[in-house]
């Protein structure tokens, strides 16, 4: 087992000014499950196959231990990697290609028997070990490709969108599997994804990527409450946070008939005259139709998830209409057309700079 740090590694592809990936910064705890997540084109695939060694580091090294492996060739990192398509031998059997690895690297026959046996067990596949992939389903292959990784024992686990073949729900129950496997074996893994869902379920912290740039790294639970800038409030959460421009006013910022209290440092740190505060659908509370506070909702769209449901509507807000998601509980659904007072919950607002995104209260 080991660390693996990214110390400011930069990747820029031949006849490209500009770097795919721009000194990313990580450093990644012995047993970690670090999830890189972000748009198609932000760096994700660049960063995990630098760390493989399957692409040049023009810039900053990364070490796996306090080994140096920027210029080590990948057979020599001690890394298995999943790949989105992890094709299998379809000659094969499921055991063979589980130890196929293991043979190419001279172990014996008895000796890969036992780790392929052993990986099998882990991975709930002992009875398809004869079968050939073309006869296992969907999930069973990717489980298969895990137990390639596995039987290496290697110190990182790479997986670039191992899961993107899977359809909806296999992928649901086979992330919560891998995620429940890697905490068992404890083997420090780099998980690659563009689903934000996915990286917030499955990361020990989840690194969030955009245009090469590292935008926040954080656990879970900070990610969502605390969001660095503008792209990463926009990014984690479904549906998306509310983003909506208003104007600065005395003390904090005017949401609707809301005053959003921010700190007068953070305020005075910004010249602009508008700001932009974000609220998460869940963090409205429905008022009553005389209620002073908050925003009128007119409401287009109602969404009914059984639990609850989102009500997407418009509200004026600083004398413009604005689009707005509302969670409300699944048996207090509002009529379409109808009107539905809201007001942000205290202590559950954000407040970012329109012009840099950066987030500017607590
Ligand atoms: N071999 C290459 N040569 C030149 N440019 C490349 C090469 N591979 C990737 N790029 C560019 O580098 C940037 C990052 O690509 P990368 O594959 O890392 O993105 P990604 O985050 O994995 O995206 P996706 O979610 O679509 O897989 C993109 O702008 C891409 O066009
Ligand atoms: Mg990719």
């Amino acid at each position: 087992m080991a660390t693996v740090t990214f110390d400011k590694a930069t990747r820029i592809y031949p006849g490209s000014t500009k770097p795919a990936v721009d000194a990313l910064d990580i450093e990644i705890a012995d047993g970690e499950f670090l999830v890189l997540v972000g748009p198609s084109g932000c760096g994700k695939s660049t960063s995990l196959r630098m760390l493989a060694g399957l692409e040049d580091v023009n810039g900053g090294a990364i070490r796996i231990g306090d080994r140096d492996v920027t210029h080590l060739p990948p057979k020599d990192r001690d890394i298995a990697m999943v790949f989105q398509n992890y094709a299998l031998y379809p000659h094969m059997t499921v055991a063979d290609n589980m130890g196929f690895a293991l043979k190419i690297a001279g172990v014996n026959k008895a000796e890969i028997r036992k780790k392929v046996e052993e990986a099998a067990k882990i991975l709930d596949l002992t009875e398809y070990l004869d079968r050939k992939p073309k006869a296992l389903s969907g999930g069973q292959r990717q489980r298969v490709a895990m137990g390639r990784a596995i039987v290496r024992e290697p110190q990182v686990f790479l997986m670039d969108e191992p899961l993107s073949n899977l359809d909806a729900k296999l992928r649901v129950s086979t992330r919560t599997q891998i995620a429940s496997l890697q905490r068992r074996l404890g083997i420090t893994t780099v998980y690659v994804t563009h689903d934000q869902v996915e990286a917030l379920t499955m990361g020990d912290r989840v690194a969030v990527l955009k245009d090469g740039l590292l935008q926040q790294v954080d656990t879970p639970r900070n990610m969502y409450d605390r969001p660095a800038n503008l792209f990463v409030a926009g990014f984690i959460g479904s549906p998306a946070m509310n983003l909506v421009e208003v104007p600065v006013a005395d003390g904090g910022v005017k949401f609707g008939n809301s005053v959003v209290p921010v700190q007068r440092d953070a305020l005075s740190a910004t010249s602009d005259k508008t700001v932009t505060v974000g609220v998460r659908p869940e963090h409205f509370d429905v008022a009553g139709a005389d209620s002073a506070q908050g925003v009128a909702v007119t409401v287009n769209v109602v969404e009914e998830l059984g639990s609850d449901a989102f009500v997407y509507g418009t509200a004026q807000i600083g004398g413009e209409a604005k689009d707005l998601v509302v969670r409300v509980g699944g048996r207090e659904v509002p009529e379409k057309g109808s009107t539905l007072h809201v007001v942000p919950r205290s202590g559950e607002t954000h407040v970012f700079s329109t012009s840099t995104g950066a987030r500017l209260s607590d």
